[in-house]
């Protein structure tokens, strides 16, 4: 199992992305990424977080995955298992095969689900306490879902999502502590509404502008927040709850339906799940 002495982050550079196909609502190859702008946006967010002290690792890009750069796809991560993505379309499920060389290399243990189940790794699935919470239906199954939380061991509450803007979990929900969290209600279904206000106590709630902007796809890195610029309000409510926002411009990566936490993959867990503390044996 590798170890970890700081927070550390899986990326991958941009050199191949672009708008290749379209998977959800905000791509369209009519309108393309700028090489060289998104080039720079990501290295502002790379650097963002070097100057935060987190290691950041790097995947090598590959040609023809131009959505390689969305880590949080690559899988999930549970104290040194890397439970691989079966991606829903076709176009991404190339990525797996370089998604499990690179875990494999690095010492973890890589995990494959039944086939016939998808599953888009720390995309739809996000510890909150020793909770998993799990979006389906648009990406993942909700049998993915309890087969992963049933090999971890843990609770999952799946959650069904209604809108196909927010097509990832990440993309209206973003745990920030042990009963905290931001997220967007109107991407959820009822049930789901009433289970997140249920079990997290200190729920931040981002307007629908705020939401297009991707808002809710954040990183955590202790109590800083890195995300997209032009959301002033969730930004003012995070420094009401003792947080610090970092603003980054990522607008290119919009344009394929991916922000600030798309472009990462928490390896040593995020700060919001209680595992880091105590792994359980896997
Ligand atoms: N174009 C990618 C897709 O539709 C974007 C993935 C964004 N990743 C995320 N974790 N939300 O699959």
């Amino acid at each position: 199992m590798p170890r970890f002495d700081r927070p550390t982050i899986l990326m991958c550079p941009p050199d191949y992305y672009g708008i290749e196909y379209e998977i959800n609502p905000w791509m369209s190859r009519s309108r393309q990424s700028d090489t060289a702008l998104a080039r720079e946006q990501w290295k502002g967010l790379y650097e963002l977080l070097v100057s935060l002290d987190v290691d950041v690792q790097l995947m090598e890009p590959a040609q023809g995955l131009p959505d390689l750069v969305f880590t949080a796809n690559a899988g999930l991560i549970y104290a040194g298992d890397a439970v691989l993505s079966r991606f829903r379309h076709e176009a991404r499920q190339g990525e797996t095969s370089v998604d499990r060389v690179w875990f494999a290399s690095h010492g973890f243990n890589t995990l494959d689900l039944p086939e016939g189940m998808d599953f888009e790794g720390a995309g739809d699935a996000l510890f909150c306490g020793e909770t998993l919470y799990g979006g389906y239906i648009i990406r993942s199954d909700a049998r993915a879902l309890q087969w992963v939380a049933s090999h971890i061991g843990c609770r999952v509450i799946p959650l069904q999502l209604v809108d196909e803007h927010y097509y990832h979990l990440d993309t209206c929900f973003c745990p920030l502590a042990e009963d905290e969290a931001i997220w967007y209600p109107p991407a959820f279904d009822e049930y789901g509404q009433r289970a997140i206000r249920e079990h997290i106590g200190h729920l931040i709630e981002v307007s629908d502008d705020e939401a297009a902007r991707f808002a809710c796809n954040a990183v955590v890195v202790g109590r800083s927040v890195v995300l997209n610029t032009g959301c002033r309000q969730l930004e003012a409510d995070l420094r009401d709850r003792g947080y610090t926002p970092h603003a980054t411009p990522l607008d290119e990566f919009i344009k394929a339906g991916g922000s600030a936490k798309c472009l990462t993959l928490r390896l040593d867990g995020e700060d919001a799940a209680l595992w880091p503390e105590a792994p359980a044996p896997s």
